[in-house]
Parts: C-alpha cells; structure tokens; sequence
C-alpha cells in the first residue's frame, strides 16, 4: 500500500539508524543463538541490521525499490535485503524461518491482505517459530484523522490501518497462533513529539 508514498519517504530518509525499542526488547527473547529471521517491510533496515550484528541469519524485504536499491548498493552482505511485496510475497524459501519480524507494517495492510500475510507467516515458520509485530492500535491518538477509507483505515499523508487488539488476537489464532505476549499501551515508540499507542504481539507457531 502507498508505495509511492514510500518511495518518495526513503528518497530522502534513506540513513542508517539507530534500532527500534521493539528490536531492543525482544532481542533476548530470540530462540536460538543464530535465528534464520525474515522482516518484512524493513524500510531502512535499522531494525534488520541490528539483529544481523547481533549474529541472527537475517533476509529482508520492502515493497520499495528506493529503499531496497539504496541497502543492496550499502557494499555489506549481511542482512539479505530484497523486494518483495506483502500482499503476494514471490520468495520461496528452502528452509521456514524462526522468526518473522514485522514492525510498523501492519497497519499498511487491509484486513484480507493482513489474513493473507499471517496465512503465509504461519506456513513458513519452523514448529515453534515466532512472529513478533508491533503495530498502531485504535486506541491511538490520531485515529480517526484524515480521509476515511474503510473501517479502521484513515488516509492523512499516507493510509494506515488501526488495529483492535481482541481481533488481532482472533486472527492469528484462527490461523493456529498461539499467543505468548501481548501489550498495548503509549511509550513504546516515541520518536519526536509522537507517542502512539501501540499493539506489541508475540506469536508462536506450536
Ligand atoms: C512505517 S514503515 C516501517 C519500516 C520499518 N519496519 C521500521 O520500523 O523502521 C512501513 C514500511 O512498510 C513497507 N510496506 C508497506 N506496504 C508493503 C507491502 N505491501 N509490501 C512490502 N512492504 C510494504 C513500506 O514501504 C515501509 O518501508
């Protein structure tokens, strides 16, 4: 969704930075000392490159060419970064993954397109694998803002769709998720003068 949003977004924020709170908090949660890990919808690659220095066996895509051209130019060949979208994901792993990592990327999907995606996380993670997410609730402050596009999806500069937590939770258990962790609240992702509320989610395939 909004590729051309987020082309235009990477053409001028395309920097290395610093990892996410959500990376730094789940670290120590990672199974295994060298996870096979797959994020998808990386942008900038920050959170992908710190659980690569971190010694997991990291691949990541993004929808957008800007941002994927501009990591596979960086000269590094750690993490694995590739285009790939989503809604219709073309790889085709030789082995599931232990971990699938999506931060901020949820919200980028419509609720099928978001069914979608877990159907395809579920089958591609090892027994026991994880999928971690953190995503923006409808409990967040700038719900609501903008152009209404569907249920739970506002249009301001780009289009996002907020989550409810009790049908997160339904979803990725209709798909055979069992859930580990959940936590919902502000302070989690602050970056400059935004707090959102967001919707923290550990889910194991058993
Ligand atoms: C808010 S950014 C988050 C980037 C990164 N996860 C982070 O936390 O820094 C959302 C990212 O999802 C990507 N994205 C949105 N829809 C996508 C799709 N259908 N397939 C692949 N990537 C997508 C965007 O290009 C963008 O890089």
């Amino acid at each position: 969704m909004d590729k051309k949003y987020w082309d235009g977004y990477y053409t001028d924020h395309h920097a290395k930075s610093k990892p996410t709170s959500f990376a730094k908090s789940i670290i120590n949660t990672l199974p295994k000392k060298t996870c096979k890990l797959l994020e998808i919808g990386c942008g900038n690659g920050r959170d992908s490159f710190y659980f690569s220095g971190k010694g997991h066996d990291v691949s990541a895509f993004d929808q957008s060419e800007v941002i994927i051209n501009t990591l596979q130019n960086s000269g590094k060949n750690s993490p694995h970064f590739f285009i790939d979208d989503i809604r219709n994901i073309s790889i085709q792993p030789k082995e599931p993954f232990d971990i699938v990592y999506a931060r901020f990327v949820l919200h980028a999907l419509n609720e099928y397109e978001a069914q979608q995606a877990f159907k395809w996380i579920f089958e591609h993670l090892n027994n026991g694998g994880l999928f971690y997410s953190e995503s923006r609730s409808i409990k967040d402050n700038i719900f609501g803002e903008g152009e209404k596009i569907e249920q739970n999806i506002y249009k301001t500069d780009h289009r996002r769709r907020f989550l409810e937590k009790k049908d997160l939770l339904k979803e990725l258990e209709s798909f055979g998720f069992t859930i580990n962790y959940v936590l919902e609240k502000q302070g989690l992702a602050v970056y400059k003068d935004s707090d959102p509320v967001v919707i923290r989610v550990i889910a194991q395939k058993l």
